[in-house]
């Protein structure tokens, strides 16, 4: 018998891109997981699992061994921080960049800048290291509208094709950093379940060399 393996995939953007990239390494949902309520799902395999759950609730699972591994954005990783966490492989997927931007041809802030994101964190530690103190204020999306409506003088968000700031009068000013999905594996999880783990690496690295 093969040791049981659950795999926590984003739900959203992310999913969309996962599930061609876990078919080509041999993995497939037993059902169609778009047009089902269901958040566990079996696979062609029997000893592996997947469960679909918020893209922010992944590396929370998968460090408190709720799931084997997992598949989240990076900027995600960079927010939770990564203990208990692996991060043996970049899926070179859902690939943006997380940027600081502001109203198109904003002044110079004076004094403390206040900035919003829902990554409060990576936020508060990338100022940090800028030396610059600023007000945090916490939002949980459509970041683009604070400048406008004078929330906040900046935000930290991602950056795709940059429709969604132009769109508003926005536009990037500091790039913090590129993103991209990631494979994380529980600590405890890699070392008991070495065995049947590091055969998914392998295919899983076989279908992103494959895809580029
Ligand atoms: P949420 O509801 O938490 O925003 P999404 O499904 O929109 O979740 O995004 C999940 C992940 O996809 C993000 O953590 C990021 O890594 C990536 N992502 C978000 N927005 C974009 C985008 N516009 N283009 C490409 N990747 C993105
Ligand atoms: C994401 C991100 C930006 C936008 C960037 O939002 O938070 O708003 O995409 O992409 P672009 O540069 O190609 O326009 P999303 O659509 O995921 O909305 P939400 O996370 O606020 O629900
Ligand atoms: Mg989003």
């Amino acid at each position: 018998m093969k040791q049981q393996l659950t795999i926590a995939l984003s739900k959203g953007r992310i999913l969309k891109e996962t599930l061609p990239l876990l078919a080509a390494a041999d993995i497939v949902p037993a059902e169609d997981i778009f047009s089902s309520r269901k958040l566990i799902f079996d696979t062609n395999h029997d000893h592996i699992k997947l469960v679909v759950i918020r893209a922010t609730d992944v590396p929370t699972y998968v460090e408190y061994g709720g799931a084997d591994m997992g598949i989240a954005g990076k900027d995600v990783l960079m927010e939770h921080g990564g203990a208990g966490l692996y991060e043996p492989l970049d899926l070179e997927i859902a690939k943006c960049k997380l940027m600081v931007a502001g109203m198109k041809d904003a002044a110079p802030v004076e004094g403390r800048m206040k900035v919003a994101t829902k990554f409060v964190n990576l936020t508060r530690e990338y100022f940090a290291r800028q030396g610059c103190q600023v007000d945090i204020i916490k939002l949980y999306g459509a970041m683009e509208l604070a400048p406008i409506m004078g929330l906040a003088d900046r935000i930290v968000d991602i950056v795709d094709t940059g429709n969604t700031l132009r769109a508003n009068g926005l536009e990037p000013m500091q790039h913090i950093a590129d993103i991209s999905s990631r494979l994380v594996v529980g600590q405890p999880s890699m070392k008991m379940k070495h065995a049947v783990i590091q055969p998914i690496l392998d295919q899983l690295q076989r279908a992103i060399d494959a895809q580029r």
